[in-house]
This record gives C-alpha cells, sequence and structure tokens, in this order.
C-alpha cells in the first residue's frame, strides 16, 4: 500500500507549498507598512487643516482643505489598492501552484497504476485532487477578477483626486453699524456674561479692552455668528439704517490664537488665492514681517511645521495679520493681535494698520498710554455679577 515515490513527492509539494507564499511575504508586509503610515499622515493632515477651519472657510479656501484631503486620502487608499494586489497575488500563486501540483500528483498516480505499483489508492487519491485542483482554479480566477477590480479602483481613486476649482469670493453688501441691545450669553456651566449696549460705526478704530475673562473673545464670537446670545440681539445695519442679515464669513478675524497651515508663509498670508500673490509684498512691509523672512533661506517660500514650531510666536502674529491685510475686509475683528510681537514694533504695525479704511476692532491687554491713543476711542468690558 505505501508507495515512496508516491509519498516523497507529496512531502515536496507540501513543502513548496509552504515555501512559494513567502515570496510575496516581504512586499506584501511592505505594502501593510505603507497603509499604517497613510493613515497616520491623513489623521496629522486632518488634524492640521481641521482646527483652522473657521478660518479656511472665511477665506473661501476650502478647495485647499479638499485638495490636501484628497491628496492625503488618496495616499491612503493607493497603499490599500497595493496592499490589495499583492494579497491577490498571493492567492493567484497559492492557486496556480496548487493546480499544477494537483496535476503532477495525478499523472504521477496514473504512471505508477499503469506500472502496477499502487492500486487501491488510485481511486482515492484521483477524486481528491480533482477537487483539489478545481477549488484551485476557481481560487485563481476569482482573484484576477479581484485584482481587475483594483485596477478600476485606481482610475476611480485618480480622478478623484483632480484640482478642486477654486471659487472666487463674493463680495456681500457689508454692515455700515454694528449694534448690540441687551446682549447676554449663559454659558451651560451656569457661567453668564452681559454686554453693554456698543455700536460699531464704519471705518472706526476701536480699541477693545477689560480684564482677562470679561467676555472681549467672546463678543467677537457673538459678532461672528459662532455663538448664539441667550437674550438680546446684535444688530447689523446698511448705510440708510435698514437692518442687513450680512454674509458673516465675510468679517476679517483674528482669533486670540493665530491659526496657521502647514504651507509656506506666502500660501498661509493668501489663503491659497493665488489672485492676491502682487499684495503679499505690501502687506508683508506693513506687518514688519519682512526682517524675519530675511533669516530664512527660503524667505516668504519657507514652509511651515506644525510639530516643530519652525517660527515664534511673534512671526506667526504677523503672518496672520498680513492675511488679514492682502484680504481686504471691510471689518476686521483682531483679538489680542500683536501680544507676542515687542511694543516698538507692536507700534509701528498698529501705526500702518489703523491708516487703513476698514473698520476695526482690536483687543488688547497691557497697552501703553501711546498704543492707545492710537485708537479713535476705547470700549472697556467690566465682569457684571448677573444670576
Ligand atoms: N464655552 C464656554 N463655556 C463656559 N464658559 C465659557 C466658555 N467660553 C468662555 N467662557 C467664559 O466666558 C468668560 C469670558 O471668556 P472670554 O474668552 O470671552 O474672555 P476674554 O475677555 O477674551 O479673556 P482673555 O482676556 O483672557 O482672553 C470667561 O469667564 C470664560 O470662562
Ligand atoms: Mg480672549
Amino acid at each position: 500500500m505505501l508507495n515512496w515515490v508516491l509519498l516523497i513527492t507529496i512531502c515536496i509539494i507540501v513543502a513548496i507549498s509552504l515555501v512559494l507564499p513567502k515570496l510575496i511575504e516581504k512586499p506584501l508586509q511592505k505594502a501593510n507598512k505603507l497603509i499604517s503610515t497613510s493613515n497616520e499622515i491623513y489623521l496629522d493632515t486632518l488634524n492640521d487643516w481641521l482646527r483652522g477651519l473657521d478660518q479656511l472657510r472665511q477665506f473661501a479656501a476650502g478647495a485647499k482643505l479638499f485638495s490636501v484631503t484628497q491628496n492625503a486620502s488618496k495616499k491612503l487608499e493607493d497603499a490599500t489598492v497595493k496592499q490589495t494586489t499583492y494579497t491577490k497575488l498571493l492567492n493567484a500563486i497559492n492557486g496556480i501552484a496548487s493546480a499544477l501540483f494537483g496535476l503532477i500528483i495525478f499523472v504521477l498516480t496514473g504512471f505508477l497504476v499503469k506500472n502496477g505499483l499502487v492500486q487501491m489508492s488510485t481511486l482515492l487519491i484521483v477524486g481528491n485532487f480533482r477537487f483539489y485542483l478545481n477549488q484551485a482554479i476557481n481560487e485563481i480566477s476569482q482573484a484576477r477578477g479581484e485584482m481587475k477590480g483594483v485596477k478600476s479602483l485606481i482610475e476611480e481613486v485618480n480622478e478623484a483626486a483632480e484640482k478642486v476649482q477654486v471659487s472666487d469670493k463674493q463680495k456681500t453688501n457689508m454692515p455700515t453699524v454694528i449694534k448690540t441691545e441687551s446682549l447676554r450669553l449663559d454659558f451651560p456651566n451656569g457661567e453668564k456674561l452681559s454686554y453693554p449696549d456698543i455700536q460699531i460705526n464704519q471705518g472706526e478704530k476701536i480699541l477693545l479692552t477689560g480684564d482677562s475673562g470679561t467676555g472681549k473673545s467672546t463678543l467677537f464670537k457673538l459678532i461672528l455668528g459662532e455663538l448664539a446670545p441667550s437674550a438680546g440681539k446684535i444688530i447689523f445695519e446698511d448705510k440708510d439704517g435698514n437692518e442687513i442679515n450680512p454674509d458673516l464669513k465675510t468679517i476679517g478675524y483674528l482669533p486670540q490664537d493665530p491659526v496657521i497651515f502647514p504651507a509656506s508663509i506666502k500660501e498661509n498670508i493668501t489663503m491659497f488665492n493665488n489672485k492676491l500673490d502682487n499684495k503679499v509684498e505690501r502687506s508683508v512691509e506693513e506687518v514688519d514681517l519682512s526682517s524675519d523672512l530675511q533669516k530664512f533661506d527660503e524667505g516668504i517660500n519657507k514652509k511651515l511645521n506644525l510639530d516643530k514650531l519652525n517660527i515664534s510666536g511673534g512671526q506667526r502674529q504677523k503672518i496672520v495679520l498680513a492675511r488679514a491685510q492682502v484680504h481686504d475686509s471691510d471689518i476686521i475683528l483682531i483679538d489680542e493681535g500683536t501680544s507676542a510681537i515687542d511694543q516698538s514694533e507692536t507700534i509701528d504695525i498698529l501705526d500702518k494698520l489703523l491708516k487703513s479704511k476698514a473698520t476695526i476692532v482690536f483687543i488688547a491687554h497691557n497697552f501703553t498710554e501711546e498704543m492707545h491713543e492710537l485708537f479713535y476711542r476705547e470700549i472697556h468690558l467690566i465682569k457684571t455679577n448677573i444670576n
């Protein structure tokens, strides 16, 4: 019953079958690793860009967000596609090998039967290997089909990552007057803020002061519609005194924590709108950024790194101030825009900034008398205890 030739052949075949997939092991491992790295990059990209979502919206730079996230997601997709290809290749190799080996054993058995070397086992072996062979053929055709499917996926992904058209920012009618009436905000944790009635007229340069926690930043968020008042209201009027509903996204806003993106300094200023490139040089001068740029080899094309922050806090504020300048908003709300910039430079920057025609409300702490005098007037908030 025991045929040595058959036994040894089967042993060799099993050994080869076990070793063969190793050929593809390395590329498959690489492909898997690529997925995990691409995934990490994708999540980091989302993190870097989404924290500046409000700024991207304000400057209509949504297209840039789409293109960078699509780029990162394309890399992730590519990695997945690569991994799928290797998995399928592995299936195919297994399939082809098992079919070939099935055939070898079948032929060998036939030879042995013919020469009277095996008898009883013949039928059983042939039956088993026919099943083996069929299964293998199925696997091959399935894998081949899936590989083709992956090809169309690559085409789809490439198509989806095509450049997005940047839409032009629309000029909407901006309010001439912004007023608040009995404005109050209750936070869910019980903290309450109430504001005096305030009026901001077109072209005014107002300094907004008050102790920490008096609600200066919150007032900006209420004006911008990021927070809804619990009582009272904010009224926007046109030049004829009619109440209007302006597009609040067109109000220039520099948050207390300047938002920058992992792109070049120039792109951070223009917010990826290259029609503004010709205005960059002037804005860089106006915010006293030129001398800082000289320190970088790449100058204005220096790419910002958000992880290992490669610029100072003051430089970051200057970039964001320049961003407000090139975008020519009619109303600009600046929250502590120069807190990290030294006094003499701040005076210099304010001096230029406040010459613009825009309505500017500027929140500041610890300004000197000289700085106060640069503004038309001051609104000073006081903490009121209400219940
Ligand atoms: N989401 C929130 N939930 C609860 N309380 C909040 C929230 N946001 C702000 N506050 C509270 O509202 C008050 C005003 O905050 P806001 O940030 O407007 O102060 P600020 O005047 O800008 O202070 P600073 O000068 O320190 O920036 C603070 O007491 C703060 O704790
Ligand atoms: Mg604040």
